[in-house]
């Protein structure tokens, strides 16, 4: 699965409008639909929103991403605190949390903030990725890609040209995180160097960066 973005032109009640989009492509291509919409999205015949998430959707979001890793093995379960920790913390970006809607429920939810590369010399600016979350009953279906993609998308629009997370190892080299020891960034967790990854958001931004990343005061406490 890969994504890509475009300007173009689209149809809709009778207008012809222009939006950039995302193109969103399984391997499969048989089987799923070309994808369509910077907040409209068709993946496998299903129609979803992402959007910035609002203050009123805080309740729904924390049931959401408690749901969706209650039975993952590897979890503190207490990744709804975290987000709401972060919320309240400096490294919070509005732009950069994002929940995808179908039919009007929230189904998957997306944060990226603040972290920093930090190494003798300099501090760069970076991103971390945590959570991605989607509702279980709808996990499998591209959601959690669709996610990662748009809010990959805003973050260069915001300036940044870098993220890193913990997580699956599996996962999230299909979005171009490689293994973060590979690009010389380490993290400040005793978590296995395979879990710890890092990504290039604009070509060669990590290029000369080697560090250590600082994560918010959410994540150490
Ligand atoms: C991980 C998660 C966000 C992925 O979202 P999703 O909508 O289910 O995933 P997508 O449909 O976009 O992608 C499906 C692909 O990811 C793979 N995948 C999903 N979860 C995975 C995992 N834990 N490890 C490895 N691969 C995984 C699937 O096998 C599938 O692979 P394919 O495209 O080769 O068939 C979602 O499953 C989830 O909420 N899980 C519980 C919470 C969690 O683990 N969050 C991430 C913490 S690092």
């Amino acid at each position: 699965m890969f994504c890509y973005t475009f300007k173009g032109l689209y149809k809709r009640e009778n207008q012809t409008m222009m939006k950039t989009f995302i193109v969103f492509c399984f391997k499969d291509k048989s089987e799923s639909e070309y994808g369509i919409g910077y907040k409209q999205i068709i993946i496998k015949n299903m129609e979803i929103k992402i959007r910035q998430e609002q203050e009123n959707d805080y309740k729904v979001v924390y049931e959401l991403i408690e749901l969706a890793f209650r039975n993952m093995e590897e979890s503190d379960h207490r990744e709804h605190f975290l987000v709401e920790r972060l919320r309240k913390s400096e490294a919070f970006i509005p732009e950069l949390s994002l929940v995808a809607e179908k039919d009007g429920e929230i189904i998957g939810y997306i944060l990226m903030t603040k972290v920093e590369i930090v190494s003798d010399v300099k501090a760069m600016s970076s991103l971390a990725l945590a959570p991605v979350a989607v509702l279980p009953k709808y996990q499998g279906q591209g959601v959690g890609g669709t996610l990662i993609c748009e809010v990959h998308k805003r973050a260069v629009e915001l300036g940044y040209g870098s993220a890193v997370l913990l997580g699956h190892k599996d996962y999230y080299p299909k979005f171009g995180y490689k293994k973060a020891i590979d690009l010389g960034i380490e993290f400040p967790f005793e978590v296995s160097y395979e879990y710890c990854m890092a990504v290039e958001l604009l070509p060669n931004a990590l290029k000369n960066v080697r560090g250590m990343v600082k994560y918010s005061k959410p994540f150490i406490n």
